[in-house]
């Protein structure tokens, strides 16, 4: 892959970006725009300019469009941290496929359709087949899971979610004993996608987790979130959400999981095999090759605060990995 391609990670934040964020953050308050500061510490070349969108792209429904979702359970396993507004988990975003600018998915992500939406389930399983989200939501009772978000880029937010634990749907299509991998596959489909149009990564997102990582049950597909259904923008209808990984494993807008024998192919890990590892579990003790990962820079928040092991979720998920040497394992 190209240069271009190559300088194009989840890294860059760019010209039109900062101003876009910082004018918002001015409007909000002084002290956390200063903080909007410290985001400048990538540069580079440009990815994806707005002349090239399609005209076709138009901006999602509002919050109150969204329809407030029903019966939801709490759980044992939600943080009780101050959440992030809602104006920015729905704004500042990563979702490459409408374009590489934070501020892109907001803009351009009301062209996904997503309502029908299906998700097919197939490979090692003995009961392969499509389910839909009602259907999703008919079989399983959604829970909120208040989770904290640490993108590899070293920000983070605390978001309730709404979800089902990946575990108890995979366990409908009964695994079988080749199934020893998940794999996970965004949508296709560059008119509804216009960043598609552009080889910025090799298209569709693919992501992938170990068996054990898919069925533990701190792993959600989530349908929505602040009491409310997925905006497009957060991977509406569907994403994943494993909360003690950087935030690209966390898949948006999936339209199939396959169970699989070895270790599936995974876009960010394909691009920049180096920077970007199969497991990538927040660790601060293993710093992205081009900056460290000790700290982080809790979206509304001035100071940066520190990054823990698995995103806090140690006690949790450390003894998956026991045996296992994560600096090499990254
Ligand atoms: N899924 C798809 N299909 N495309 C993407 O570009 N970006 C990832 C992840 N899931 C991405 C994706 C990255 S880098 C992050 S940090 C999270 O989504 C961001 O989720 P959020 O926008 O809801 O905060």
């Amino acid at each position: 892959m190209g240069l271009l391609i190559k300088s194009i990670h989840p890294n860059h934040i760019r010209t039109g970006e900062v101003t876009d964020r910082s004018l918002y953050m001015r409007r909000r308050d002084f002290i956390k725009s200063a903080g909007a500061g410290l985001l400048l510490y990538g540069s580079g070349l440009a990815g994806c300019r707005s002349e090239d969108r399609s005209e076709a792209a138009e901006a999602p429904p509002t919050s109150s469009a969204l329809n407030k979702i029903h019966g939801v359970a709490k759980s044992p396993y939600s943080t009780s941290e101050e959440q992030t507004d809602y104006e920015d988990a729905t704004s500042y975003n990563n979702f490459y496929e409408f374009g590489t600018d934070k501020s892109d998915p907001k803009r351009y992500s009301g062209s996904l359709v997503t309502d029908p939406w299906s998700v097919r389930i197939g490979g090692a399983v003995a009961k392969p087949g499509t389910v839909s989200i009602d259907a999703l939501l008919r079989s399983h009772t959604p829970e909120e899971r208040i989770y904290r978000l640490r993108c590899v880029e070293a920000w983070s937010m605390v978001i309730p979610w709404i979800g089902i634990p990946l575990g108890k749907v995979l366990e409908r299509f009964e695994p079988t004993g080749n199934a020893k991998y998940v794999a996970f596959r965004t949508l296709h489909d560059p008119k509804q996608m216009p960043g598609q149009k552009r080889s910025v990564l090799e298209w569709p997102y693919r992501e992938g987790l170990r068996i054990d990582e898919a069925m533990h049950p701190l792993t959600i597909l989530a349908t929505g979130m602040y009491g409310r259904e997925m905006p497009s923008q957060n991977g509406a209808p569907l994403r994943l959400v494993v909360p003690w990984k950087y935030g690209f494993k966390s898949i948006k807008s999936i339209v199939a999981i396959d169970l699989v024998e070895s270790q599936p192919p995974t876009s960010w890990n394909m691009q920049a095999p180096r920077e970007y590892g199969f497991f990538s579990n927040v660790n601060p003790a293993v710093d992205h090759p081009r900056w460290s990962q000790r700290k982080e820079r809790r979206i509304g928040e001035f100071l940066k605060r520190e990054t823990l092991p698995f995103n806090g979720y140690a006690d949790e998920v450390a003894s998956l990995y026991s045996g296992m040497d994560l600096t090499k394992n990254y």
